[in-house]
């Protein structure tokens, strides 16, 4: 039945993939740009995605595979519902940045990269996002928390589960 179910998104997701081949000359230089549409419309590049890239460029699938995991800007993943971004640019570092991301892995019991298995989160690490000031920083969906400790981290976690917006945006102010 699971798989079953998978057969039906890759087949969607991948009536989604076709219009922006057609979109694209075959020449190699388009690789990254379809990859990065592809990844814009889907939020990751599922398997199908890659082999039907690679049937469009001609060349093997392990090919597109090998640019994909060359670049940490693409997702082999579906996201999860809840986007945490932990950063990690140089004011968020100063400011114990590395210890904050970790507080964030254990509390979500998945590791950078990981979507947890409820599919709730996942926890990604970006570079500086504009609010040095607030370090450390961690944008969750559109919500910027400034000073996150691990404590914070709890809270927030424990909202979004709870549903509790007011919660939430209490926190952002
Ligand atoms: S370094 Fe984190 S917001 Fe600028």
């Amino acid at each position: 039945m699971e798989y079953n179910r998978h057969r039906m998104e890759d087949k969607a997701e991948l009536e989604q993939v076709k219009p922006i081949l057609e979109g694209y000359r075959q020449e190699r230089k388009n690789l990254i740009p379809i990859l990065q549409d592809i990844q814009e419309k889907l939020h990751y590049l599922p398997l199908p995605a890659i082999i039907e890239v690679a049937k469009f460029f001609n060349i093997a699938p392990s090919a597109v595979y090998g640019v994909v995991t060359f670049y940490n800007q693409f997702r082999l993943i579906p996201p999860g519902k809840h986007r945490v971004k932990a950063c990690l640019g140089t004011a968020c570092h100063m400011k114990s940045g590395e210890l904050v991301l970790e507080a964030w892995e254990r509390e979500l019991g998945i590791e950078v990269g990981g979507v947890t298995a409820d599919r709730e989160f996942d926890l990604e690490r970006v570079a500086c996002v504009g609010c040095c000031a607030m370090a450390p920083v961690a944008v969750v969906d559109e919500t910027v928390h400034g000073q996150v400790t691990p404590t914070k981290i709890q809270g927030i976690v424990g909202a979004i589960k709870r549903g509790d917006s007011h919660e939430l945006q209490k926190d952002k102010e």
